[in-house]
């Protein structure tokens, strides 16, 4: 038999599967000190959320002591940065640089919860590419969104962060948004990481206030604060962060349970998780670390792989090392799921990719113009009596309010690198845009504190224009995170001016229109009542001005949809639209049911809620078929028309009702949602489809069941039971 000889192998010419990957020949070489660097993030100074503990990092990224950095901007800095990592460190690993790229990053969108009125799949998409696409060019890699805590209470300022009150929408939002940072692959050099965050159940912090303690139920948890995360792992999420707060006792930070079995575990997540910023530390003041030591042992034990500013990975570990209280094979984890998070992102290959081509003026302009009609859509008209807007035969506009002429406010909360400079405000942009209107201005009032010394001014400015709009609301800093209000209403002397120029107004016959800002929905039911027209602005972003313009000049039909329930008081906080039923449902002539002495139990405008120029009708819904299997699909179809005088967009919401099963079923809960443009007289047939397979819940025992039964299908403009056309399906075993 002749003998083979056995083939020489010479080095670089390894066949693949037997050669060394860069990972593995890192890990073989990498110091103690030089790992726990890979699992540290360190603050660059640029926008700071919390205390800076670690100061200074160029040398502790030259010993590869600091492998990952936030808060940085533009392409010199970052590449500067990336030269002392790539170059001048042992081992040469390429930072990791993130940043909260919220709402775009120079260019701003609407915060998260003005685009999630959107209720269009494309549009969150397009404006995290086009965000990613601008902080990639700046030389960015990471970007901590989206934010996916559902919020059913206002007194939370991080419910302008989030994708509102509906688990539903927070997952469509989630895929969406994680598309389009992630765009064609986590590879190309307009990509970003995204960051599903914060994982989970942060929004609803005992009383609405920021970090504080969450207690909620199981089937809470798993039917409304787990769905989104789940979407964004199955969307492929680079990475996740865990929320500040504890859950039922056991803070997220160290949460084994949830981030390794069930993120991990039951999901599939297999990016990297990085922790809040100073989140490992604070497990102390948590009370259930006594040191750094513990804190960080615990996080890692949990899955965190990266310590965001608290330094107690690399303070920490060795000493939880020495003690026994984590071995080395859990830091190799850790260490290795980032190194191959920089090498998905192709940060080995080619570190300076990102930010090596300047962007040209027309990308730019391109993405203005997107920032524009994306506000125009994002803003939710909740109220127009007598067609109040489009503004008609008006010669001379009052703007009158403290967020009128405020282009830094437009940014609203997180607005990345996003300069005052950049905002064009409402004042300018009404000024330029409104052909044929002379804009008067008069701020009236501070945003807040006591100052009304210009309100008699203001009042005045009604009597000599033919129409008022008044701009009010939150300050860009009174929502977002560690900002909580007791008392979410229209703050400072606002009401004051609000009042006065109503009474004027009114008084003469002359129409008034309130633009709220707020990165929450606030309690004004009295401004409700009393302006003729009222918009909720959200903080629109850069293009705010014209946006608005375009808005009251009826160059666009509003067609934002408000995906938060506005209360009428506080008391009826937390307020959604999908609670279970009550054993006594309210009844006005039965005492003992369930509603208050004081105030309706009705919102003052429901979710989804949102008017336009056309006056749209829903008619004609058709179900089919009769009855389906798990494995089937409900068709449902809906007539809509446009019975008035201008082109609009309706949004149709498909919801469901189970209202006979082994648990008590919400009595609404979201199922899909459908655009259609009409022209005045114009009817169309939306179509939506229902997998069956959705309609299965979580059952007694919070395993997935799909019961055979009859399920209501409840088709209309908004949440509100009454305005909804109800058909039904049968569920077959
Ligand atoms: C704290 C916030 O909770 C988180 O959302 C953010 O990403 C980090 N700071 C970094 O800025």
């Amino acid at each position: 038999m002749p003998v083979r000889a056995a083939p020489t192998i010479m080095p670089g010419y390894l066949p693949r599967k037997y050669a060394m990957s860069r990972i593995d020949e890192l890990m073989c070489k990498m110091t103690l000190p030089e790992k726990l660097g890979q699992l540290t993030m360190t603050a660059a100074g640029y926008a700071v959320t919390g205390p800076i503990i670690a100061g200074d990092s160029t040398e502790a990224i030259k010993t590869g002591a600091i492998g990952n950095l936030l808060n940085l901007i533009g392409p010199g800095p970052i590449h500067e940065m990336q030269r002392l990592a790539v170059e001048e460190s042992r081992l040469g690993i390429p930072l990791l640089i993130g940043l909260d790229i919220i709402h775009g990053h120079r260019t701003l969108f609407p915060i998260p919860l003005g685009e999630a009125a959107l209720f269009d799949r494309d549009a969150w998409t397009l404006t995290a590419r086009a965000s990613a696409v601008e902080a990639a060019a700046d030389g960015l890699a990471l970007t901590f969104a989206p934010m996916l805590d559902v919020s059913r209470d206002p007194r939370w300022g991080r419910t302008a962060e989030g994708p509102g009150e509906d688990p539903w929408l927070g997952a469509q939002i989630a895929a969406a948004k994680v598309r389009g940072f992630q765009g064609g692959g986590l590879a190309c050099a307009d990509s970003l990481a995204a960051c599903a965050k914060h994982f989970c159940a942060y929004g609803p912090v005992t009383a609405g206030r920021e970090y504080a303690a969450v207690d909620i139920s199981e089937r809470t948890l798993r039917e409304i604060h787990l769905p989104a995360f789940a979407a964004a792992v199955k969307a492929g999420v680079a990475t996740v962060m865990p929320a500040f707060t504890d859950l039922n006792g056991i803070p997220m930070t160290a949460h084994t349970a949830l981030l390794r079995d069930t993120l991990r575990g039951e999901f599939g997540f297999d990016g990297v998780l990085i922790s809040d910023y100073n989140a490992i530390g604070e497990l102390i003041r948590h009370g259930v670390a006594a040191d750094l030591a513990e804190a960080a042992a615990l996080a890692l034990k949990a899955g965190i792989d990266i310590d965001m500013m608290a330094d107690a990975y690399r303070k920490g570990l060795p000493v939880a090392l020495e003690r026994g209280l984590v071995t080395m094979e859990q830091i190799d984890t850790a260490v290795r799921r980032v190194l191959a998070l920089k090498e998905r992102l192709d940060l080995f290959d080619d570190p300076y990719r990102r930010g090596s081509q300047p962007e040209d003026q027309e990308t730019v302009g391109r993405r203005r113009l997107l920032a524009r009609s994306i506000a125009a859509r994002a803003a939710v008209l909740l109220k127009n009596d007598r067609d109040t807007l489009p503004l008609a035969k008006v010669r001379r506009l009052a703007l009158i309010g403290p967020l009128a002429d405020a282009p830094a406010e437009m940014r609203g909360p997180w607005w990345a690198a996003g300069v005052p400079e950049g905002q064009v405000s409402v004042l300018a942009g009404l000024s330029r845009e409104l052909e044929g209107i002379e804009v008067l201005h008069a701020p009236g009032s501070a945003i807040v504190g006591d100052d009304c010394g210009h309100i008699a001014a203001a009042v005045e400015l009604c009597d000599h224009v033919d129409a008022i709009v008044l701009c009010l609301g939150e300050g860009a800093n009174m929502s977002g995170e560690a900002a909580s209000r007791a008392c979410p209403e229209l703050p400072g002397p606002q009401r004051t001016l609000a009042e006065a120029v109503l009474d004027r107004a009114h008084g003469m016959g002359k129409r008034v229109t309130a633009i709220l800002f707020s990165g929450r929905p606030l309690i004004v039911p009295w401004l409700a009542e009393r302006a003729d027209a009222l918009l909720a602005a959200w903080f629109l972003g850069s293009e705010t001005g014209p946006a608005l313009a375009d808005i009251l000049a009826g160059r666009v039909s509003p067609s934002g949809r408000t995906p938060v329930t506005w209360p009428r008081a506080l008391g009826q906080v937390p307020i959604f639209f999908g609670q279970r039923p009550s054993g006594r449902p309210a009844d006005p002539k039965d005492h003992f049911t369930s509603k208050y002495l004081d105030v309706p139990n009705e919102p003052l405008y429901p979710f989804g809620h949102g008017l336009g120029y056309g006056r749209l009708v829903q008619s004609n819904l058709r179900v089919a078929p009769d009855s389906v299997t798990e494995s089937g699909t409900i068709e449902v179809k809906v007539d809509v028309t446009n019975e008035g005088a201008h082109s609009a967009v309706e949004t149709v919401f498909l919801f469901t009702r189970d209202k006979l099963a082994s648990v008590a079923r919400p009595l609404l809960e979201l199922r899909g949602f459908a655009k259609v443009e009409l022209r005045p007289g114009e009817t169309g047939t939306v179509r939506l489809s229902l997998p069956a397979a959705e309609l299965r819940f979580l059952g007694a025992d919070l395993a997935p069941v799909f019961e055979p039964g009859e399920v209501e299908i409840l088709v209309g403009p908004c949440a509100d039971r009454s305005r909804l056309l109800v058909g039904s399906v049968r569920l077959l075993a």
